[in-house]
């Protein structure tokens, strides 16, 4: 059997439904806080993300589905959205189109990644970015965003972790701070920080290994480094925060592991998730439109994963079932019946009206029940040769069994009138 690829899933049937249920309310909200959707092709030319989110990032180093094409071009399956949010927005030159220019997203991500509970191969990011916009105004309502869709969704068991990692040269006084602070127990830190400790320190301070955590829990912070202008924009984020009433904490360890960040940074940690934690993460961009050769463009947003907010709202016992029940099941008996209740179907779906109906032929009433109380369908038309003959069908109620016989002529009008539809 050919299966699909480790990590990527296939989804159907209630799942499916369950998702669009989801899928449905966040651009709701992304509709009332003015955003408006943003489609980006599934592979770029492989620069867009390696000179920007980074050369040591994970997703760079040993993330990201690349290939060369027929043409000799090297491309990459895109591993996230903002690089191709800016490469786009350059592209097009939204930025001269005026401040504050609110996009989102929805769309399939690639990472190379090992598979595990909320940790997939693809998945599906919705994510919000604010384009030319500097003002601290614009973090906060990012985060607050946020913050309403997971509460809209029914989700409150997430910690809202804030911190601010300053401008490019602060950050880079910052990295050999952390340097003369790391080299003596170099030796205790996990290879991979060994690694990082010459190129990347900073990302020292997020790593998971339990012996590089004790370590870094008592580095030097960057938030007692921080330049007056970063600063200032912090505690104007902080206090609005406040004042909108968002519940954050600041937590200086949240440095993010993509290279185009600077200022605020920020996660959505959940409570019900396991080691894959982080429901949703982003932070300001600034410098990022540099990246690609450019003037800067301020630029602030966040991207949340839908399989985990899946999790959690599956856990939560919060979907239910969104199954599309049909109005009306229709069990024909026999051939003359079949033909009537073919065309039917089909003129009652072009006035809205939902009906389920098997072309299998030849199937017994016991068999064509069975499959209507599986449809759900409230009500179900039984037409059998001899109601045929005489001019009638008979529709039978699935609660209380009870039925009644409606004249073929009027099957229409009275099948549309009983659902609300007026002809
Ligand atoms: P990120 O932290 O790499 O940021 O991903 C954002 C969210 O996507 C994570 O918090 C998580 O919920 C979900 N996610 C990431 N990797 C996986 C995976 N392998 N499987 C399932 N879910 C995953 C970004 O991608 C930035 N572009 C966010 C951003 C937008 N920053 C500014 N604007």
């Amino acid at each position: 059997m050919i299966t699909s690829v480790r990590g990527m899933n296939d989804l159907f049937g209630e799942e499916m439904a369950r998702w669009g249920f989801v899928e449905a309310k966040i651009r709701s909200v992304f509709r009332a806080f003015g955003y408006t959707e943003f489609r980006v092709p599934a592979l770029e030319k492989v620069e867009v993300f390696s000179q920007t989110v980074g050369e040591d990032s994970d997703i760079v180093e040993k993330q990201m589905y690349t290939f060369t094409d027929a043409s000799g071009e090297k491309l990459a399956l895109r591993p996230e959205g903002t690089a191709s949010f800016m490469r786009a927005a350059i592209e097009h030159q939204l930025h001269k189109q005026g401040v504050g220019q609110r996009y989102f997203y929805y769309l399939p991500m690639f990472r190379g990644e090992r598979p595990q509970k909320g940790r997939l191969r693809q998945f599906h990011q919705f994510g919000a970015e604010c384009l030319n916009d500097s003002s601290p105004e614009s973090d906060a309502e990012l985060i607050a965003l946020l913050d309403t869709i997971f509460r809209a969704l029914g989700i409150e068991e997430f910690t809202i972790r804030l911190n601010n990692i300053g401008d490019e040269p602060t950050r880079i006084k910052y990295r050999e701070v952390l340097q003369s602070y790391f080299k003596p127990s170099l030796a205790q830190l996990c290879p991979q920080c060994q690694g990082r400790f010459e190129r990347a320190p900073m990302r020292i301070l997020d790593c998971k290994n339990e012996s590089c955590r004790v370590i870094a829990r008592k580095a030097p912070i960057l938030l007692d480094h921080l330049d007056p202008k970063s600063r200032a924009h912090h505690q104007l984020v902080k206090a609005h925060l406040t004042a909108l009433g968002v519940p954050y904490v600041e937590d200086p360890y949240i440095v993010r592991g993509l290279d185009y960040y600077s200022q605020s940074a920020f996660e959505f940690d959940c409570q019900l998730l396991g080691a894959q934690s982080a429901l949703g993460a982003g932070g300001r961009y600034d410098g990022l439109a540099e990246r690609f050769g450019e003037a800067p463009i301020p630029a602030v947003g966040w991207a949340l994963g839908m399989e985990r907010v899946m999790l959690v709202l599956e856990a939560k016992q919060l979907l239910g079932t969104q199954t599309l029940v049909p109005h009306y099941f229709f069990a024909p008996l026999g051939e003359k019946a079949f033909g009537t209740l073919f065309s039917l179907q089909l003129s009652l779906k072009k006035e809205g009206v939902s009906v389920e109906m098997s072309y299998e032929k030849g199937r017994s009433l016991k068999s064509l029940l069975k499959q209507a109380n599986r449809s759900q369908a409230k009500q179900t038309l039984i037409l059998g040769d001899q109601e045929y003959d005489r001019g009638i069908a008979v529709l039978r109620d699935m609660e209380t069994s009870q039925q009644l016989e409606i004249p073929l002529k009027d099957l229409k009008v009275e099948l549309m009138r009983r659902v609300g539809h007026a002809t």
